[in-house]
């Protein structure tokens, strides 16, 4: 049975003092939330909003990570630092990460690899550009990702692992892919997760969706059988736009 989950990405956004003041929002807002919850601020407020939602029902998120434990990595962070800052799960894979900074599918392995060996969750960004959807590419693009992102992944860590499908031409654009156009995206690497780990794994894997999820959006989103949550950019850096999303009925 698969329990919805929504993640806020902060991105590169809010000083400490900002941050503070979200995080601090969330937990009074989100306390009778009945969903599984996660912020992914930004690595220099990952100690500050740790601080306020410890031993709440909100998990404290990366945005990346290296993929090496520690060495010569000028401006990287790596999982032990993470680790150390109370870091309980990392989004690996995010469209700005393959598009802006190159990071190519054999990078993001070696990182989703070494953060599950860390014992952390993962969330597993994957997702289509315009030109690949108009292409007729979408399934195939997405399917791709999700082999060589999880290739060497066991099926114990599997467990831990969370796909995001992100369409890039919907991520902050105020585009969305319609529930219907997602879902079928979703079922589709939902087969992909089966033929790699059987039907129990795919049955049991969270599939977010995300790509401008809003309030007035999220719940015609949810209600497909194969979109379990969201992974929310915009919409998450503000209580008001993110509670009515993490509490969507
Ligand atoms: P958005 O971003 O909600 O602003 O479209 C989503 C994401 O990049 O995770």
């Amino acid at each position: 049975m698969r329990t919805y989950y929504i993640a806020g990405n902060w991105k590169m956004h809010k000083t400490r003092a900002e941050a503070a003041e979200l995080a601090g929002a969330l937990v009074s807002q989100l306390k009778d939330g009945k969903h599984k919850y996660l912020v992914a601020p930004a690595f220099t407020s990952l100690e500050t909003v740790g601080a306020i939602i410890r031993g709440t029902n909100i998990l404290l998120g990366a945005q990346n990570c290296a993929p090496e434990e520690q060495g010569a990595h000028t401006g990287e962070v790596s999982v032990l630092q993470l680790k150390d800052l109370g870091v309980q799960a990392v989004i690996l894979g995010h469209s700005e990460r393959r598009h802006t900074y190159k990071e190519d599918d054999e990078l993001i392995n070696r990182k989703v690899k070494l953060a599950l060996q860390h014992h952390l969750e993962v969330i597993l960004c994957v997702g289509e550009l315009l030109a690949e959807r108009e292409a007729g590419k979408a399934e195939q693009v997405c399917e791709t990702q999700t082999v060589k992102g999880l290739a060497g992944v066991s099926a114990t860590d599997l467990s831990r692992v969370t796909i995001a499908y992100e369409p890039v031409w919907a991520i902050g654009t105020g585009k969305t892919a319609t529930p219907e156009d997602a879902d079928a995206i979703h079922a589709s690497i939902r087969g992909v997760v089966g033929k790699l780990y059987g039907a129990k794994a795919a049955g049991d894997i969270i599939i977010q969706y995300g790509g401008s999820v809003k309030p007035d959006n999220a719940a015609l989103l949810m209600a497909k059988e194969n979109i379990d949550g969201a992974l929310v950019g915009g919409a998450a850096l503000k209580p008001e736009t993110f509670v009515p999303i993490a509490k969507f009925s």
